[in-house]
């Protein structure tokens, strides 16, 4: 592989949206970020340069890092932030990897104006296992926010409550037609040919919410998720949730040459949480095409049919679609087996506070009742592997639940958690069976969680209790989904399986933002092997301080 260059400025730009001018945090100004454009055995080497008054790290969301931990990312678990003033040179190699992955900033809630696309071409020679796309696109779904979503997540914070919701979803940053004050100078336009084969690369990088997507008057092929083949299948819909991405084939029709439809986007929420029910929408013009340019307002637009916000019949069979492509390496002999469960709780109000969560209390997530407790004065990456844990984080992470419960029964009592910072330490090449269940404790919601350094197998998933002993007959050894991020359905569970061969400190959690904020988080440690490229190199010398 070759070794490819790029800056990131990151720089205050003025972007207008919804008829609301603010200033937001980018990359080199652009909103979305610029495209990360590469090859599998490639390296990167990313300067980022810290040009605003917040700290910023970057995460290379889906990139497995193998023995490049340091390159990761994610603020004060495998460094300190890159402070003002400041730059850091992430370093790292795409290895066994190819397909669409993405970047975004790991520190509070700047991920919404800081994103983009990676783009990961097979080395050079290598074709894709199906018809080369005529054209590739990414098509990245964000959510726009008014105020400065930094006061957003503060405010939420505070008084403990939840977030405001965002004004917008967007597709490539525009909110599009369907909103007040939004035009087609806010819409996206995909320009096509009739009869050929396009490759849409999909992101979610909304915050909050999961998202179907559709294209009116087209099926579309799915064949990749999170950077990995799958076994190609036909959808008039796609679910995508936060931190997937998804690559499908769209066939332009002969047909249709002139017309222009809508591709739209809406959330997919199984709860009655306060969330963003909008539709954002983008158009796919065909050329040659009269009516480019006109007010879409005019046009007779086709609109494709979402299916209802709650529909988890279809997300469920969506999901149960998607099959790995190539012979997988799936564990069978399992070192370590962990059930964790992931969801909401509460955590006690500060003294002279009102606090807004329930019963007067503050909204707290977590796993196995521990929310996750970030440390302030170093990063967990350097406090592990240079011996000055001491202080800064506990290794007695329960492997099981504090408080076992019926999950999907009436909540418990008792719905406090407690906060720390506490790991689980795996020796090198451990096999995991890690199963979550979520608790729909407050408000029924699944989790997409997201885990670093690694792909994990998808060998199972229920509604209910998870079933120790009948369900891992059912598990799926042969062709199940590998990829980094995964739907833990609400009111049920997930199955995964990882070999833990990746030495450093990875980052677990859920990937709605107010989630993350509000400690749906741990971290594993993965200890270095004793052979040869089994050890995790020292740290860059501009590895960035506390
Ligand atoms: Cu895409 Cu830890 O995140």
């Amino acid at each position: 592989g070759i070794t490819r260059h790029y800056t990131f400025n990151i720089r205050l730009q003025n972007v207008t949206r919804l008829c609301h001018t603010k200033a937001m945090v980018t990359v080199n100004g652009r909103y979305p970020g610029p495209k990360i454009f590469t090859r599998e055995g490639d390296r990167l080497l990313v300067k980022v340069v810290n040009h605003v008054s917040n700290n910023i790290t970057i995460h290379w969301h889906g990139v497995r890092q193998l023995l490049s931990g340091w390159a990761d990312g994610p603020a004060y678990v495998t460094q300190c932030p890159i402070q003002t003033g400041q730059s850091y040179v992430y370093n790292f190699t795409v290895v066994g990897q190819r397909g669409t992955l993405w970047w975004h900033a790991h520190i509070s809630w700047l991920r919404s104006t800081v994103h983009g696309p990676i783009v990961i071409l097979p080395k050079l020679g290598v074709p894709y296992p199906f018809k080369k796309p005529y054209k590739e696109v990414p098509i990245i779904f964000g959510e726009w926010f008014n105020a400065d979503p930094e006061a957003v997540i503060k405010q939420a914070l505070q008084t403990g409550g939840g977030p405001n919701v965002s004004d917008a979803y967007t597709i490539n940053g525009f909110p599009g037609p369907l909103y007040n004050c939004s035009s087609a100078k806010d819409t996206y336009k995909l320009k096509v040919k009739p009869g050929k084969t396009y490759m849409l690369r999909l992101i979610n990088a909304a915050l909050n919410d999961e998202l179907f997507f559709s294209i009116a008057n087209h099926t579309v092929k799915v064949v990749e998720a999170d950077a990995v083949y799958v076994k190609p299948f036909d959808t008039n819909v796609v679910l995508i949730t936060p931190g997937q991405t998804t690559n499908i084939l769209l066939e332009t029709q002969n047909s249709h040459s002139n017309a222009t439809f809508l591709m739209e986007a809406r959330p997919y929420a199984t709860g009655q949480g306060t969330f963003d029910n909008t539709t954002t929408a983008a158009t796919l013009e065909y050329h040659p095409n009269p009516n480019s340019g006109n007010s879409l307002k005019q046009l007779p637009l086709l609109r494709p049919k979402l299916p209802a916000l709650n529909d988890t019949a279809f997300a469920t069979s969506f999901v149960s679609k998607l099959r790995s492509l190539n012979k997988l390496q799936v564990p069978t002999n399992i070192d370590k087996r962990f059930f964790f469960t992931v969801g909401l709780g509460t955590s006690p109000c500060p003294k002279n506070h009102t606090c807004q969560g329930p019963n007067g209390t503050k909204f707290a997530a977590s796993v196995n009742n521990v929310s996750f407790a970030l440390p302030t004065t170093t990063d967990l990456l350097q406090a592990y592997f240079f011996g000055k844990s001491a202080g800064v984080y506990k290794t007695n992470f329960p492997i099981d639940p504090l408080h076992p419960f019926n999950y999907t029964g009436t909540p418990p009592n008792n719905t406090m958690v407690s906060k720390d910072t506490k790991v689980v330490v795996l020796p090198f090449n451990t096999t995991v069976e890690l199963v979550m269940q979520d608790t729909s404790i407050l408000g029924a919601e699944s989790h997409p969680l997201h885990l670093h350094g690694y792909n994990f197998y998808v060998v199972g998933q229920g509604f209910g209790n998870y079933d120790s002993l009948k369900d891992p007959l059912k598990f799926n050894l042969v062709d199940p989904v590998e990829r980094n991020t995964v739907g833990v359905p609400s009111g049920g569970w997930i199955a995964v399986r990882f070999k833990a061969d990746n030495p450093g400190v990875w980052f677990m959690h859920c990937h709605l933002e107010v989630h993350l904020s509000w400690g749906l988080r741990m971290a594993w440690v993965v200890l270095n092997g004793d052979g040869p490229g089994e050890k995790l190199p020292p740290p860059p010398s501009d590895l960035p301080k506390c």
